[in-house]
């Protein structure tokens, strides 16, 4: 069983993507953290981010056991990751990594922006969650406050805007809702009710 998920950055893509996993007994792919990997290891050197050698080199050496979430976290990083997403041979190069980890039994969730369409387009079933951006950014701004951080509001929702436009607009893979995706708008639903509705969607289709 392979699980899609896919949506805007701050949606609770992440937060229902490790429930499910646990839930349904499979294993969990985060792959905003493969890009966001190799945009580490490229600001940590030095290297400009638009330098796709580099970059494919970088990718085809990544470990996926040792990418820590903590380090990854950081809003620059991010940034820098949404960046070298445009690139499509390291897009190519990452795919590939995240198509062997779906394979693998007994099955797994990938939650990012392009699983239902390019990575697994036949994956078992397919989601698609979003949320209104001021919903998102006001979860981002209290992520944020109770992890002793605050970047405040306004530029929470101005960055999520600006990382949604450059996530949907680009010409390679696209953030895009899958056809046989069903969507889940979580604007009005708190985390347990989101995963209810998830759970039933996946049982659904299984
Ligand atoms: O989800 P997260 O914020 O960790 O992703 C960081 C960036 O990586 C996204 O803004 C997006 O540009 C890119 N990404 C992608 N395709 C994926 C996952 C992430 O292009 N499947």
């Amino acid at each position: 069983m392979i699980i899609a998920i896919d949506g805007p950055a701050a949606s609770g893509k992440g937060t229902l993507a490790r429930r499910l996993a646990d839930h349904f007994g499979l294993r969990h792919l985060d792959t905003g953290l493969t890009y966001r990997a190799v945009a580490a290891a490229l600001l940590a050197n030095g290297l400009p981010l638009g330098d796709e050698s580099v970059a494919i080199e970088i990718a085809q050496n990544l470990d996926l056991a040792q990418m820590d979430k903590s380090i990854l976290a950081a809003h620059e990083i991010g940034e820098a990751a949404s960046r070298i997403a445009v690139l499509g041979g390291l897009r190519e190069e990452l795919v590939n990594l995240q198509r062997r980890f779906a394979q693998t039994p007994p099955g797994a969730v990938l939650d990012g922006r392009d699983i239902g369409t390019v990575v697994c387009p036949d994956a078992t079933v397919k989601l698609f969650v979003t949320a209104a951006p001021e919903a998102r950014a006001r979860r981002r701004t209290d992520e944020m406050i109770s992890n002793g951080k605050d970047a405040g509001y306004t530029s929470v929702l101005d960055d999520l805007k600006r990382r949604d436009e450059r996530d949907s607009q680009r010409t390679v893979a696209p953030m895009k809702q899958a056809d046989d995706a069903v969507l889940l708008d979580t604007t009005e639903m708190d985390i347990e009710s989101a995963f209810q509705a998830a759970v039933d969607i996946v049982s659904r289709a299984k």
